[in-house]
């Protein structure tokens, strides 16, 4: 069995920097106490340290301050908190206009409240070889009862970066809540959420900001939160002789104790990131991202999905190879070479409609930062063999 090549980064990063362990390893040990819940020294340090974490993440993005940042579950659960706490109040009728490129994690809650609240959600075409929405068309969507806009950065299928300068801009324009999945783009590309303006964006902690699972971070812009309802409500650790739940940031939106082991080892993570420069990481991803599509230029019988302009695109590979499954073909990359891929749907089945690869989906190779040339030229090898092998037995057949 070779060494394995991790080309799964879109599921979750791996390895993380040792520090992120290491962080994890000293909280469990030595502090171990919920911030906010206790007068003794570890409380107080694990106060500190989610303080810490926030300036982190607020510098990561820009934030115009740390109490903007709300610790989530996940990308999931902050774009849940978003879109059920701006949308599920709205009347009957009300629109919701997202694009068809979205994850599970925005098309499923978007069609719950259609059967729960009479939402009605409209999912914006993309192109079919790009997976670029056009600004203009959904620009051209808005209606009167149109309450939110939600754009997926980068998408989990095809690497496809929206245009999202352009969608929170036409939200501004149209004072509409406008919410990013920043979910594949957060610590591999840059983002500043000042100069783009959009009132809330989502992303994970244990993707590209290199924490752990079960980590994540919602964005809210200052005054955003005016018109976004609590889901639920709880302990704070703070005013606690007050029945109803606090409407301050971050507490609003954070309830019960945190999961502080996870937002260690975050801090670490993007501690890392600040250290590098996510530009600098943005350039990694380019130079991968360029030999990928090079190297894989004209091979027979192998489809490389998504855009080839670099600019448009992030390190994420849909593949096919004629002739075989997409599990066959991730089961034959980890059997030949030890590449960990990810086969079938990827939870977004709109975006494999505008692709053209719905129902049975793609194998998926996806970067990170710790991807190296090397891994890249095995990765490339390896499709261009499956290829031909599959190729020799359709001949042959
Ligand atoms: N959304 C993650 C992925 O694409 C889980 O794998």
């Amino acid at each position: 069995m070779p060494d394995r090549i991790y080309m799964d980064n879109s599921a979750t990063s791996f390895p993380k920097p040792p520090a992120v362990t290491e962080a994890m390893v000293r909280f469990a040990e030595d502090c171990g106490a919920s911030a906010g819940r206790g007068a003794y020294a570890e409380a107080k340090a694990c106060e500190r340290l989610l303080a810490d974490a926030r300036v982190a993440v607020a510098t990561l993005i820009n934030a115009e301050s740390p109490d903007r940042i709300v610790f989530t579950l996940n990308a999931s659960d902050g774009l849940n908190i978003a879109i059920r706490g701006v949308l599920n109040t709205a009347p009957a009728g009300s629109h919701a206009i997202a694009t068809a490129l979205e994850h599970n994690s925005v098309l499923r809650p978007c069609n719950a409240l259609a059967g729960q609240t009479g939402l009605e959600p409209e999912f914006i075409a993309c192109d079919g070889r790009t997976g670029l929405v056009a600004p203009d068309d959904i620009r051209a969507a808005i209606r009167p009862e149109t309450r939110m806009i939600v754009c997926v950065h980068v998408s989990n299928v095809t690497g496809t970066m929206q245009p999202i300068d352009a969608v929170a801009e036409i939200a501004r324009e149209h004072d509409i809540p406008c919410l990013i999945d920043a979910a594949q783009s957060a610590g591999h590309a840059p983002i500043d959420v000042q100069a783009l303006g959009a009132d809330f964006v989502a992303f994970p902690g244990h993707k590209g900001c290199l924490g752990p699972l079960g980590t994540g971070v919602l964005y809210i812009r200052p005054g955003a939160e005016d018109r976004c309802k609590t889901m639920r409500e709880g302990g704070t650790g703070t005013i606690s002789e007050v029945a109803t739940h606090p409407i301050t940031m971050p507490d609003k939106y954070e309830i019960g104790s945190h999961n502080a082991i996870g937002i260690a080892g975050l801090l670490e993570g993007v501690r890392w990131l600040l250290d590098r420069d996510v530009a600098a990481i943005r350039t990694h991803d380019e130079q991968r991202c360029e030999q990928f599509l090079t190297d894989t230029d004209g091979v027979a019988g192998l489809s490389v999905y998504g855009p080839r302009t670099i600019a448009d695109r992030s390190g994420v590979f849909s593949v096919n190879v004629d002739g075989l499954a997409p599990g066959e073909l991730a089961a034959r990359l980890e059997a030949g070479w030890g590449i960990c891929t990810r086969p079938g749907m990827h939870c977004a089945p709109l975006a494999h409609k505008t692709i053209g690869t719905h129902p049975t989906g793609t194998c998926r190779l996806s970067f990170g930062p710790y991807t190296t040339a090397e891994q890249v030229a095995t990765a490339t090898t390896a499709l261009a063999e499956v290829a031909a092998g599959a190729r020799a037995v359709a001949e042959s057949a």
